[in-house]
């Protein structure tokens, strides 16, 4: 889709820094659950192991370049905002990865997380300096070139999946659906004077 911006902000301004410190921090903890997820997943699922490991590693590179972002405008990500950001998904994780309910975990990594990352990714790149854009058009092309793993397991195990899949997304949908509402209201509020999030969803 393409987004129409009228005016880019001011990259070294303290309140863009500012704002720039949470959204940074979001896709590197993003990235660093990613990355972490696919390790687990990868001892869960013997025989899919060595992609699995391929994926965590590309989330690692993402995560780097993410980094580099921040440091690139002098900004210091607040990670301990976006590790709460993250908190309940994390848990629900470790709690079904603990459990061995591979289901649970693949729909809170390979779809929702995923899909999140895909959806802010592509909310952020029509504002992002140009750094951070060269950076971020990668990483959402690594995206979806690995978005269907996840898919195409559960749609491969449905029937056998399908009780464990209602109920989790009972639980994580609500979940990241608040997660979305918080992007678009730190979008809202900040020096990004643009559309709110629901209407280019
Ligand atoms: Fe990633
Ligand atoms: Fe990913």
């Amino acid at each position: 889709m393409q987004l129409t911006v009228n005016s880019l902000p001011d990259f070294q301004s303290e309140t863009y820094k500012d704002a720039y410190s949470r959204i940074n921090a979001i896709v590197i903890e993003g990235e660093q659950e990613a990355y972490d997820n696919y390790i687990q997943l990868a001892a869960m699922l013997p025989q899919q192991k060595d992609e699995l490991i391929k994926l965590s590693k590309m989330e690692n590179r993402h995560m780097k370049g993410f980094q580099a972002c921040g440091k690139n405008l002098a900004v210091t990500p607040d990670m301990e905002f976006a590790k709460d950001f993250f908190g309940r998904l994390h848990s629900n994780f470790q709690a079904a990865a603990a459990a061995d309910k591979i289901v649970t975990c693949l729909l809170i990594q390979s779809l929702i997380i995923e899909c999140f990352a895909i959806a802010a990714y592509n909310i952020y790149i029509p504002v992002a300096d140009d750094f951070a854009r060269k950076i971020t058009e990668g990483v959402v092309k690594d995206e979806y070139m690995h978005l269907n793993f996840g898919e195409e397991w559960l749609k491969a195990n449905f029937d056998e999946s399908k009780a464990e899949l209602e109920e989790a997304n009972r639980q994580n949908l609500p979940i990241v659906w608040k997660m979305l509402n918080e992007v678009e209201r730190m979008l809202r509020f900040s020096p990004w004077k643009r559309k709110p999030l629901w209407k280019i969803l």
